[in-house]
């Protein structure tokens, strides 16, 4: 069953000018018609370059920000239709866990005063006491010790402020958790402790996660599926597997090639596709096919004015490539100048 379930969702944000700012000139197409679903109890991968649109999507999820138009529909209910008192209450289902812990926690409030302060707003715990208890409890999950009540966030350690603030989230028990780059602002090394402990809450606590990373290599292990954003679009969607083995989008595919393998000899041999030209603006993406302007297998006219829609291809893979087909059974080659040659000869030397 699908806990959530976002349909042709956009955010556009209004560019002012003027000195009163009174004047839209133009918008930011953040996002720009994103549809998908996450089944209770999975992890729902969303990748891609920043400023993709990503964070806006996860806020757009919990009401942080408003939709320009689409729906998002949480456990059956539009969340667009319910009123504040009700949202109120659905957002304690919905929780999001912040890229940078530091900043998303009051450095002068102690850990018991952060992690009780949503509890009593929603009515969790009888008292002080419960509440506590509860805490504890939890802390001791995320793998941090009661002491900790009493302390405060620069006293703890990049991957440990992490810790907390999963608690923070766990301690309202809910059902969605939106993590927006949970480990990108750690050290490698800590990055997959915090990642196999998202892993073991889910299992023991019954979580379904919207995990967004910019880094394949984050999501690529943790997630059942996968979608891949560009400039406000889903262009790719697959089972985590299926995504690596056959990527069938050109930007995934790149994005692929530039992940090393830890096989040299596949490394050495493996094309590497290079992206031309910038990341387009948001505020102005090019007509037709977001991502025709630097796509390596990208064809005159109908790349330039016909957006792709996601399609399935097979097995619940979907891409929205107009030539996907084409570049699956090589009848499309890339354009020379986009493939890099073959490591071979480097590595033989
Ligand atoms: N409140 C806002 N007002 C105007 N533009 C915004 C706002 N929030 C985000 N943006 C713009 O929307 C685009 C997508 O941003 P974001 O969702 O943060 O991307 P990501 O998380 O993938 O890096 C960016 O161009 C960003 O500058
Ligand atoms: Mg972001």
């Amino acid at each position: 069953m699908s806990l959530l379930e976002l349909d042709e969702v956009k955010v556009h944000f209004p560019v002012k000018r003027g000195v009163l700012f009174d004047r839209t000139v133009g918008h930011v197409y953040a996002v720009d018609g994103v549809s998908l679903s996450v089944t209770a109890g999975e992890t729902y991968g969303l990748v891609g370059e920043s400023g993709c649109g990503k964070t806006t999507l996860g806020r757009a999820v919990l009401r942080l920000t408003d939709i320009t138009s689409g729906s998002v529909v949480f456990d059956g209910t539009d969340l667009a239709q319910l009123g504040d008192e009700e949202m109120r209450r659905s957002r304690r289902r919905l929780q999001m866990v912040f890229q940078d812990p530091l900043g998303s926690l009051n450095p002068r409030q102690n850990i018991e005063s952060i992690l009780s302060e949503g509890m009593a707003a929603h009515g969790i715990g009888a008292d002080r006491a419960a509440r506590r208890a509860r805490i504890v409890e939890i802390l001791d999950r995320v793998g941090l010790p009661a002491s900790a009540l009493s302390r405060y966030p620069h006293e703890f350690s990049g991957g440990q402020r992490q810790r907390i603030g999963i608690a923070r989230a766990l301690v309202l028990d809910p059902d969605l958790i939106i993590c927006d780059e949970p480990v990108s602002a750690l050290d490698v090394s800590i990055q997959a402790q915090v990642i196999n402990l998202l892993e073991e809450l889910q299992e023991s606590m019954g979580l379904t996660y919207l995990v967004i990373a910019h880094d394949l290599a984050v999501v690529r292990h943790i997630s059942d599926r996968i979608g891949v954003m560009y400039l406000g679009n889903l262009v790719e969607e697959a089972a985590s597997d299926a995504l690596y083995e056959e990527p069938r989008h050109p930007y995934t595919r790149a994005l692929m090639s530039a992940v090393p393998v830890p096989d040299p000899e596949v490394e050495a041999t493996r094309e590497r596709i290079l992206l031309t030209g910038d990341l387009p603006s948001p505020a102005s993406p090019p007509p037709g096919c977001r991502f025709h302007t630097r796509c390596p297998w990208r064809q005159p006219e109908r790349c330039a004015t016909e957006r792709p829609a996601l399609t399935d291809v097979g097995g619940g893979h979907k891409v929205a490539c107009h030539y996907a087909a084409e570049i699956a059974d090589g009848t499309l080659l890339p354009r020379q100048d986009q493939v890099a040659p073959p490591l071979v000869d480097v590595a033989k030397g």
